[in-house]
């Protein structure tokens, strides 16, 4: 019991799948922080956990997998020096190019991208980079700069004479390098993450998605699209693409690069929820139409009684037309867009489907976590308890009000939940 709920702690805090590397993986990291620690009972350390800060900080560092090299996926890097020459340089000549990269791990990617940039031409001075990851030992790491051969894989050698001393501890970065990067502490799942900060010309968020399950997906490539220029620069990595399909970002079909064109908006006044899931209204990536996107949705009918669909042209009949007039697979729909992001019309889509299937556990289930990931709280614990009551042994629904009421610092009705789903889970 005590295992399964560190497991949905750690997921709700930082998005880690348990199934994506396994629970067993988890277990054993677990076991070494509760010898560590000197506690021999897991109820215990779970409640250490609780009341601990640095035993999560402590846990978090055992249980992220910091995987990572210089010019890991080097098309991807390729591509941006490539980018950053013909396209974003003659817009802005005098400008400073803004990067992130979210996560860094130990520093790696960052400084990969600082000597690609270095190695384009760029002037440092034109330079932004801000790296941010939720480990703090990463990040010390990451500050410190002395790597040793692994984080030296493929073809480097070239960067590594020209930019690395070889020491004692192992390859001493630059100087001119390492002060291109400012390291900040951050997690991707916090809604005020970088608050306040202009929004960059690229984004690096490479090797995080495929850890964390579709809502949480969701909610970051939410997350990485507000932190985005119109038109800037998406890199994900090779596993992580599939999520993008069909989206406002559009791929700049490079083999390898996995880059994507965050849409630029021409409408005027164009909402935050018109600019997903092809529901944007007229769209231009670079100033060229999107004629050649695949159309959205492209697994349901076209609305009947509507004019069709021209691709570019503005409308604000995709968002409406498409929530009504598709009567039979009014749910897979919903998830399609809730899928990629178009959360106010995944909602919508639900109610309608509920007005016709009032017991529809699994339509309460996708409400509430729609609802969740719009911060919609209290209406997210009421549909997953509609869904509890026309089941009360439906595990997911009970597992997601569990870890939001976990969220709202409800630990007393969490526990009682969590001991309803163990109790389930003994049967
Ligand atoms: C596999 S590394 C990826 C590093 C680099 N982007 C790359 O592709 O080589 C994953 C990193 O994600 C960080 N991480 C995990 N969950 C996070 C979260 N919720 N917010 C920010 N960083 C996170 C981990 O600390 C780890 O350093």
């Amino acid at each position: 019991m005590a295992q399964f709920v560190i497991e949905a702690l750690i997921k709700s805090k930082i998005g880690l799948d348990a199934n994506s590397i396994g629970a067993d993986a988890i277990a054993s990291v677990i076991s070494q922080r509760m010898v560590d620690c000197g506690i021999a009972d897991i109820a215990n350390y779970l409640g250490k956990l609780q009341a601990s800060s640095e035993e999560w900080e402590a846990l978090i560092d055992s249980v992220i997998v910091p995987e990572t090299w210089f010019f890991r996926e080097p098309e991807s890097l390729t591509f941006l020096k490539h980018y950053v020459l013909s396209e974003w340089l003659p817009r802005n000549p005098q400008g400073v190019l803004r990067v992130l990269s979210l996560p860094c791990s130990t520093g790696e990617e960052p400084y990969s991208i600082a000597i690609a940039l270095l190695e384009a031409g760029l002037n440092p001075t034109n330079i932004h980079i801000d790296a941010v990851d939720i480990s703090k030992k990463c990040l010390l790491k990451a500050q410190r700069a002395i790597y040793h051969q692994y984080s030296f894989r493929g073809n480097t050698q070239l960067f590594q004479q020209r930019y690395f001393q070889p020491t004692e501890p192992g390859y001493h970065l630059c100087k001119q390098v390492r002060s291109m990067v400012n390291f900040l502490h951050g997690n991707l799942l916090d809604s005020n993450l970088l608050l306040g900060t202009a929004p960059y010309d690229i984004v690096f968020c490479r090797n995080l998605l495929i850890y964390f399950d579709r809502p949480t997906k969701i909610h970051t490539i939410k997350v990485l699209e507000k932190l985005l220029f119109p038109g800037g620069l998406l890199f994900v990595g090779h596993a992580e693409t599939g999520l993008l399909l069909n989206s406002c970002f559009v791929s700049v079909r490079q083999p390898l690069a996995f880059a994507y064109h965050k849409a630029v908006a021409s409408g005027v006044g164009i909402k935050e929820s018109d600019t997903w899931g092809g529901l944007c209204g007229k769209t231009t990536v670079n100033n060229r139409p999107l004629s050649d996107r695949k159309p959205y949705l492209t697994n349901i009918s076209p609305p009947r009684h509507s004019k069709p669909h021209i691709p570019g042209e503005t409308t604000k009949i995709n968002t409406k037309i498409s929530t009504q007039n598709i009567p039979d697979n009014l749910l897979e729909t919903a998830k399609i867009l809730a899928d990629r992001g178009c959360l106010d019309e995944a909602i919508q889509l639900c109610n309608s489907y509920l007005g016709q299937n009032r017991g529809s556990i699994e339509a309460y289930v996708l409400l509430g976590q729609v609802q969740q990931a719009m911060a919609q709280n209290e209406q997210a614990a009421q549909s997953f308890e509609k869904a509890i009551y026309l089941q009360p042994t439906h595990e997911e629904a009970l597992t997601h009000l569990a870890l939001l009421r976990e969220h709202q610092g409800n630990i007393g009705s969490a526990n009682l939940l969590w001991q309803r789903i163990h109790r389930l889970k003994k049967k």
